[in-house]
């Protein structure tokens, strides 16, 4: 008989190699190459010789099938999730350690209880009791939901499967993290790629037949991938990610993928003492709540996938004597991107910055990737060179090219509801970009020249 071939696992990418080698050929992550034994338990082979059944094929439109959801009752969990859990559907939730994942899906496991509905949270990390003095600490001791500290697929799909839980499946399953679960039938320990996989396979499998919501959470790893195969995130129907600086109390829930619903969505929390509270109106959270306006103050009304969050942009220019290389700090934006407003600003404005210290910060810890942020970063390092403070109760959106024109974005309608609702009168965006929304009065700006005037200029 040959010697069964020697098989290695990329624990990055999933990739499989037969021999050892430092650097995986397939995602080139470094030492990432493990070797695992063969997995028989998925083994299709013996299944195609004979004894197979027939088919049945279904037409596209079945009436009375509707995607029914259910409401898990934390608004912003299910806004994320594109309204709600999807019964036999699997979820795999990321997010770095300590961001709340095990807070918030022990929230939403309690209001599922709380209304009735079956929820069972499964720790592999952390024991029984310590969940349990979360659920304390959160005010929920009193929700039935049914906990448990375990880490054998095994020995949880046999209590699923038993007496306990005979014809009433749960509606959400939690099992909190994949990379703690084991399966006896498959060789490696537990968190290595086939673990993982064997893993999730058997709980989804679970999950599909029996019609139960599952939530994987998955750890991250220091570049923001989840751990494990990205095949994880091929076997799930929806991949979200939990996000926020730990230093700051918003968090952002992300859908990556989904099956089911838009991605793109998102929901917003803060973590206060009582756990993650829903937040239904970000913009407050980003704003500083200033009345009087301040130099190098700008607002943008950023869009989170469909949603609009205005945030604060803060400039601060300190003018140096001496020949030293002035510093640029960013938080909160692309670096290079500020190199090359001020580029602009220095090229088509005539604007001098290169005696001079930049510091951009985007207010409340939060991230612009929207590059319609360019208009509102512009006005805020103008304002703080001039030492002027900017029209008062105004937003700023637009893209801004090479040449110094300010390009449309999508989204201005939006955009100005957004500032509307929030009590700013004025919206300072692309020419042709958009029309006068209820509320706001339009100002277009074709070129970014056109604004230094205005700002500069004594009114
Ligand atoms: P946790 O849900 O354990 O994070 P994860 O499962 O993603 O690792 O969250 C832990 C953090 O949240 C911890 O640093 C403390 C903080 N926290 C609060 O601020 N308030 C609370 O009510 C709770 C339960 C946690
Ligand atoms: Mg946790």
């Amino acid at each position: 008989m040959a010697k069964p071939r020697r098989r290695f696992v990329c624990q990055a990418c999933g990739s499989l190699s037969n021999r050892w080698q430092g650097q995986c050929a397939d995602c080139g992550e470094w030492n990432t190459l493990v070797e695992e034994v063969p997995e028989t338990v998925f083994s299709a082979r013996h299944h195609l010789s004979s004894g197979g059944r027939a088919i049945a094929f279904e037409p596209l439109d079945a009436p009375g099938e509707r995607l029914q959801r259910r409401a898990t009752g934390l608004a912003e969990f299910d806004r994320a999730l594109g309204g709600g859990l999807v019964p036999g559907s699997a979820i795999l939730m990321g997010g770095d350690p300590g961001i709340g994942k095990s807070t918030l899906l022990l929230q939403a496991a309690a209001r599922i209880a709380q209304a009735g509905g079956r929820a069972v949270y499964i720790s592999g990390e952390e024991a029984a009791g310590q969940v349990r003095l979360r659920a304390e600490r959160l005010g929920l001791a009193g929700a039935p939901v049914s906990l448990a500290a375990a880490t054998s697929v095994r020995d949880i799909l046999t209590t699923l499967g038993g007496p306990e839980f005979l014809g009433a499946a749960p509606a959400l399953l939690v099992i909190d993290s994949i990379q703690t679960m084991h399966s006896d039938q498959i060789e490696g320990a537990p968190g290595t790629v086939s673990q993982v996989r064997g893993c999730a396979f058997e709980l989804i499998r679970y999950a599909k037949e029996n019609g139960v919501a599952l939530v994987l959470v998955g750890h991250v790893t220091k570049d923001g991938a989840i751990a494990g195969p990205r095949v994880l995130e091929h076997m799930v129907d929806v991949v979200m990610s939990f996000e926020g600086e730990r230093s700051h109390q918003y968090r952002i829930l992300r859908s990556l993928k989904n099956r089911f619903g838009p991605v793109d969505e998102i929901g917003v929390f803060a973590m206060a003492g009582q756990g993650l509270e829903e937040v239904a109106n970000p913009s407050m959270l980003f704003l500083s709540g200033r009345e009087e306006p301040v130099p190098g103050s700008a607002v943008f009304p950023a869009m989170e996938g469909t949603r609009p969050v205005l945030v604060e942009i803060q400039a601060l220019i300190v003018r140096l004597a001496s020949g030293a290389t002035p510093r640029r700090a960013v938080v909160g934006w692309d670096s290079g991107r500020l190199a090359m407003l001020l580029a602009v600003l220095e090229a088509r404005c005539g604007l001098n910055f290169s005696s001079a210290e930049v510091y951009l910060n985007v207010a409340g810890g939060y991230r612009l990737a929207d590059p319609a942020a360019d208009l509102a970063v512009a006005a805020a390092l103008i304002s703080a060179l001039g030492d002027r403070p900017l029209p008062g109760a105004a937003v700023w959106f637009g893209e801004i090219s090479l040449a110094g024109e300010v390009r449309p974005v999508a989204h201005s309608a939006i955009r100005q509801r957004e500032a509307a609702k929030l009590g700013f009168t004025r919206a300072f965006g692309p020419a042709g970009g958009g029309k006068t929304e209820a509320g706001v009065s339009y100002v277009e700006i074709a070129l970014l020249p056109n604004i230094v005037d205005r700002i500069l200029s004594p009114a």
